[in-house]
């Protein structure tokens, strides 16, 4: 799934019931981390804001980051629309463009499976973390490959096993990670088959 499908399906994207309950399972996870009006956060991958837009409130400012024009052209009308004033959007694309701006919040919902080196970006994320600061990374637990349509480009992970990111965090300085199941995605065209996601929240050792 490159930029340009991204870019054509941005006008349509929330037209989609279940993105918007996935997003809203995401977002409501995240809300019971301890954030406060003082925290400065970022979303990789933002898309439309469907998760971000539900927790800016709870923060000073949201960073909303996206390799997609598209999809941020949606957020920022909304953001226009609805008077929101610390929703900043940004089209940055982290493998070519250096990005060191520091955040006690980073959220990454449904876009590490687009992104070949997901190790390599989650590293970048602890780097980008006030001591203290919290990740939360969303995605689909490992799957046989038919999540997607065979035709989509840009997979470059068939989800992830969540135990195995843990570790790789752990490693990296992130402490009290916990890792839930917030949602299942059932695929009725493929007979009702189940996709479960999970949410691996951790922060940042002090
Ligand atoms: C499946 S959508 C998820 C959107 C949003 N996070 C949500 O949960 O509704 C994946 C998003 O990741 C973005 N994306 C893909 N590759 C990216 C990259 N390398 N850097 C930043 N964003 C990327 C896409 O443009 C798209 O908006």
């Amino acid at each position: 799934m490159t930029t340009e499908h991204f870019d054509k399906a941005a006008a349509e994207w929330d037209k989609k019931s279940h993105r918007v309950i996935l997003a809203e399972k995401v977002s409501t996870a995240i809300i019971s981390l301890p954030l406060s009006k003082q925290m400065s956060g970022m979303e990789f991958g933002c898309g439309t804001g469907l998760v971000g837009m539900d927790i800016a409130p709870s923060l000073r400012e949201l960073i909303a980051i996206d390799t997609s024009q598209g999809m941020l052209d949606v957020l920022q009308q909304k953001v226009q629309d609805q008077g929101i004033t610390n929703i900043q959007t940004l089209c940055c694309d982290f493998s070519t463009d250096n990005y060191t701006q520091k955040h006690d919040l980073i959220i990454c919902s449904m876009t590490l499976h687009h992104i070949k080196d997901a190790k390599g970006l989650l590293l970048h994320f602890t780097e980008l973390l006030n001591p203290g600061g919290y990740l939360a990374i969303a995605d689909i637990i490992t799957e046989d490959g038919s999540f997607h349509d065979p035709s989509a480009e840009g997979i470059w992970h068939h989800g992830f096993d969540p135990e195995e990111l843990t570790t790789f965090l752990t490693g990296f300085g992130m402490e009290d990670i916990k890792n839930q199941i917030i949602h299942t995605i059932v695929k009725e065209e493929l007979k009702n088959k189940e996709f479960p996601v999970f949410l691996l929240t951790g922060r940042k050792s002090s």
